[in-house]
């Protein structure tokens, strides 16, 4: 059974990729808005009887959401076989419990909408801190991919003598593996938030930080505060020099530029959202987990 790729506006770099991989045809699919906001699509490709996969990374998530349910929707109406969903960055995962009384579990409302509209989903490092696994919330088979291994090649073939430094407890899973992976050292240390542009983090000791170069790392960089206050913390350590890695590059408010005014020598991200900071390609993996989704 024949394969089609669909390209959400904004993913034509990642959709090209994973077409070369996977040796697939792309559909032409025009989306637009109409003058009052609304949305137009139209596929101009023959969707009857194929896979169909829809890449659409999810930063940003509330103003795609719509195009891609439409999107869903029009190739099952149109004969699809089974409409899978690549989401590099998978949003809504942050918010799965109830900090305070009244709030949306917005995580588990979102899964649940995707997995009413996709067969399956293949997503990068997606941001499970206190739940286990996709399987937790989504319904459909859900396939992870992990960029470790390609952030500590691209660690061991750049950089001397690394020290990698998580800002929290949340980020030991990603820092720990890619640590591991490449043979560094690490340190975990321990971020209190505030509030959504407000965080305190603390240094546990400056001795660690002395003939290293300080690697950090998260899997996510929206404001950048959590990272900013990191340098800021390390700079007063005494330390400078540092490269801030993330997986996924939100950087949202400006957070590239106030980073690297901030101190950062350079930011290295994985190319699950388009930014001139992607250097961790991800597409072959996100090709592999597709292979074996298909049936
Ligand atoms: C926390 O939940 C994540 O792992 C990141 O640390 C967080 O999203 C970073 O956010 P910001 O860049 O806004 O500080």
């Amino acid at each position: 059974m024949s394969l089609l790729l669909v390209s959400l506006p904004g993913n034509e770099a990642m959709t090209k990729r994973l077409a070369e991989h996977m040796d697939a045809e792309i559909s032409i699919l025009e989306c637009r808005s109409f003058p009052d906001g609304e949305s137009y699509l139209r596929y101009r490709t023959e969707v009857e009887g194929k896979q169909v996969v829809i890449v659409c990374t999810l930063d940003r998530p509330n103003e795609k959401l719509l195009p891609l349910v439409f999107a869903a929707s029009t190739a099952r109406d149109l004969g699809a076989v089974r409409i899978g969903l690549v989401t590099p960055y998978l949003a809504y995962m942050r918010q799965d419990r109830r900090f305070q009384p009244g709030e949306a579990l917005t995580s588990e409302i979102f899964a649940r909408w995707i997995s009413s509209q996709f067969d399956w989903l293949v997503t990068v490092d997606p941001h499970l801190h206190r739940r286990s696994a996709l399987s937790d919330i989504y319904e459909i088979p859900a396939s992870k991919e992990e960029t470790a291994p390609l952030f500590a090649s691209w660690i061991a073939e750049n950089v001397n003598h690394p020290l990698l430094i998580g800002p929290d407890e949340e980020s030991e899973q990603w820092v720990g593996a890619i640590a591991r992976a490449c043979g560094a050292s690490h340190l975990i240390l321990e971020k209190t938030r505030k509030g959504d542009r407000d965080v305190v983090i603390s240094i546990p000791t400056i001795a660690d930080l002395e003939n290293t170069s300080p690697v950090l790392v998260d899997d996510i960089i929206s404001t950048g505060h959590t990272m900013i206050e990191t340098l800021r913390q390390l700079q007063l350590a005494g330390a400078h020099k540092f490269i801030c890695m993330g997986v996924h590059g939100i950087f949202a408010e400006g957070a590239y530029e106030k980073l690297l005014q901030a101190g950062a020598g350079r930011v290295v991200t994985a190319n699950t959202i388009t930014h001139e900071s992607n250097v961790i390609d991800v597409s072959k993996e996100i090709s592999e987990a597709i292979g074996e989704l298909l049936v």
